[in-house]
């Protein structure tokens, strides 16, 4: 996927074990971004460790002031490979634990739950954490790519963008969705010897309560997709698989809850970000790391946009209307 957003087209075999070469030998923490990272409370947000790391990368990389196609495709795949290593390592040191080296006989998803959790994890579990690398990977101009190319077109760096992106993203009318739907989970609270139909009933009653105090429930609605997000079957499935896995039907009967409300009252949709975060929950990803794992899949998107933008740049510019007073006169 990553490979197809960068070069407009799949890579033959020999061209994915190059760039798959490539990839794995950038997986390493970089000892200054950790010494960074290390300097940042650990009750800082992930997000911010993640837009901090992005920085850092960038001030230190030796093509810094080369904006060419080359220098940013190699700018491109470095932050693509070694942001798994900041965002698990981030996770890792808020439980007092240590780094854990990559390993390059992994492919990307395996050896990013490796990193995090310094255990292998069987197939299943890697393969929906993968789905949910490539539905992040790449959206179109939404708020994020936005902020990415309004910073490309003046014709700053790739980092730059990529940091600003980051921060766009932490928003949760934005990336922020996928923490804020685990936190409508805890508040409705999740009891694991619940059956499916009694946590239903409980997230269903949560729901119409919410909709009656007129709340924004994050995870539903979407600004281009008005009748459902095609991201959704994709992801849902991959959660399906996991709540088999772990054996958790009452997370179910919460999803189905909230979901058949919000529908019942307002025919509004989940977007992608709705499964996505009990997925990574059940995986045990900490709820503030669920974003920062989108920040790694979505380093691909970013930056095509970003490479894109700088083959035809314009800066980009809009105008606002003034409605203020015509004159005002000196006292
Ligand atoms: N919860 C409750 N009501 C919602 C809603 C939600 N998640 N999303 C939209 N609505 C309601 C609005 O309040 C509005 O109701 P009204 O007409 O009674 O005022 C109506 O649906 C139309 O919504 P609107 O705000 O015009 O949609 P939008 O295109 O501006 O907003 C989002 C799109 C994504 C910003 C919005 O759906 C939202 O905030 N969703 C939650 C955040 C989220 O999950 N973001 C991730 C997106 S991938």
């Amino acid at each position: 996927m990553a490979y197809l957003l960068w070069n407009g087209e799949l890579p033959t075999k020999e061209q994915l074990a190059e760039f798959a070469a490539r990839e794995r030998a950038g997986r390493a923490l970089d000892p200054v971004v950790k010494q960074v990272i290390d300097a940042l409370p650990v009750t800082s947000h992930p997000m911010d460790v993640c837009r901090t790391a992005a920085s850092v990368m960038g001030a230190r990389h030796p093509l810094a002031e080369d904006s060419s196609r080359e220098a940013n495709m190699a700018k491109a795949v470095d932050l693509f490979a070694a942001m798994p290593a900041v965002v698990a390592y981030d996770q890792r040191r808020r439980h007092g634990q240590e780094l854990v080296e990559p390993r390059d006989d992994l492919g990307y998803s395996a050896n990013f739950l490796w990193m995090a959790f310094g255990e292998e994890q069987v197939p299943e579990v890697v393969e929906a954490f993968n789905v949910s690398m490539i539905l992040y990977a790449e959206h179109s101009f939404n708020a994020s790519t936005f902020t990415a190319r309004v910073i490309t077109s003046t014709l700053s760096d790739l980092h730059s963008a990529v940091t600003g992106a980051i921060g766009a993203l932490k928003g949760p009318l934005h990336g922020g969705a996928n923490e804020a739907v685990m936190h409508t989970f805890d508040e409705i609270g999740i009891r694991q010897e619940e059956s499916l139909e009694e946590a239903a009933a409980r997230a269903k009653a949560w729901m119409e309560d919410a909709l009656a105090k007129k709340k924004k429930v994050m995870g539903f609605g979407h600004r281009v997709y008005k009748h459902g997000d095609s991201r959704v079957p994709t992801m849902k499935a991959a959660l399906d698989k996991m709540i088999a896995h772990y054996g958790r039907p009452e997370l179910l009967g919460l999803y189905n809850g909230l979901e058949t409300a919000m529908d019942e009252a307002k025919a509004i949709k989940p977007n992608l970000d709705y499964p996505a975060g009990p997925t990574y929950h059940l995986m045990g990803f900490d709820t503030p790391t669920f974003t920062p794992l989108f920040v790694a899949s979505r380093i691909t998107g970013w930056t095509a946009h970003i490479m894109e933008q700088l083959d035809s740049n314009s800066l980009i510019r809009p105008l606002s209307e003034y409605n203020g007073v015509e004159e005002r006169h000196l006292p």
